[in-house]
């Protein structure tokens, strides 16, 4: 076969795949990315102007508390420059789009967070509202107006990626406090093993809309095979949307990659069929732009 013609055929079974995956009746549902982890993904605005993902979850605000009163907040999202995200928000936002900014992330993430007391908490709920979310600027606190680094563009909601967390802190307290002002939808990032002790007092309290499993990441305790694991987390969260994340590249786990026959015969079949299913989750828009995983650009 010309290599030419075997790249068309490539390129075909992609696209039938995708549109397969993403147009279907019995679809997958809502499909959610993470962006933020690489420069060489392109923009949020090509992100979302690949019709594909209806919900973008921008990666991450990876410092946060430490202490009583902690006022060092990071955000990473990986050498992205920030002039244009604002606008791209609200681009994305007018095509429907939710988007999202998740807190935390993989501990292997140059991260440093932690929410050991109610006051950190309260603090991290000021500042995400007062930075990123509907409250224009001034923080409570301090009376400062608070630099938002997406200017005027209000974010959807908070996705809480809490990949390490002592006994005693405090993201239940945070989901309330986020809770307590308005229209501000929060999310879970979890490991695949159910349960996991970052998130069970968060979870707990009822607020989240949507929880994305992770079921990939080299957790042993979870395995494909069984599809038990997530079948726990949607029987454990049935107010909660439960999404089945997974990586769009073997190239971000060579192990847990599902072709995508795989992923849609050997699980989406049956998560489809759970009542609280809510859809995909890729890690991430980087590596479904290189492997046009779901996405065909
Ligand atoms: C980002 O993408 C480039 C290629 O475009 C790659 O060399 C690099 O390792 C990636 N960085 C991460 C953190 O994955
Ligand atoms: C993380 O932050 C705490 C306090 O804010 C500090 O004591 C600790 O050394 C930091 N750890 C790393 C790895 O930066």
């Amino acid at each position: 076969m010309a290599s030419r013609q075997f790249i068309f055929f490539l390129l075909l079974s992609v696209l039938a795949m995708g549109s397969s995956l993403a147009g279907a009746a019995t679809g997958p549902g809502n499909i959610a990315v993470f962006w933020g982890r690489n420069a060489s993904e392109g923009t949020l605005r090509e992100a979302c102007d690949t019709g594909t993902y209806n919900t973008i979850l921008i990666s991450f605000l990876t410092g946060f508390g430490g202490g009583a009163y902690s006022s060092s907040y990071s955000l990473d999202i990986s050498g992205h420059p920030l002039a244009g995200i604002g606008d791209d928000i609200k681009h994305c936002q007018s095509k429907g789009i939710l988007v999202l900014l998740s807190i935390g992330g993989p501990t292997s993430t140059s991260g440093n967070y932690s929410l050991p007391t109610p006051q950190s908490a309260a603090a991290l709920a000021s500042h995400l509202w007062h930075t990123y979310l509907a409250g224009g600027g001034v923080s409570s606190n301090s009376g400062d107006s608070t630099p938002r680094p997406f200017g005027d563009a209000v974010l959807d909601g908070v996705d809480f990626y809490v990949d390490h967390a002592g006994d005693n802190e405090r993201y239940d307290e945070l989901a309330r406090r986020l809770h307590s002002y308005s229209g501000v939808m929060t999310t879970a990032t979890v490991r695949c093993a159910y349960p996991e002790q970052p998130s069970t007092a968060a979870l707990a309290t009822g607020l989240f809309a949507r929880v994305h499993v992770r079921m990939y990441g080299g957790d042993l305790r979870c395995e494909w095979g069984q599809f038990d694991s997530w079948n726990k987390w949607a029987a454990a969260y049935p107010a909660s949307k439960v999404f089945v994340g997974v990586v769009a590249s073997p190239e971000a786990d060579k192990d847990a990659y599902l072709f995508q026959k795989d992923l849609y015969y050997g699980i989406l079949q049956f998560a489809e069929k759970v009542p609280n299913y809510g859809g995909l989750m890729i890690w991430d828009r980087y590596y479904d732009k290189i492997n046009h995983y779901i996405s065909s650009s």
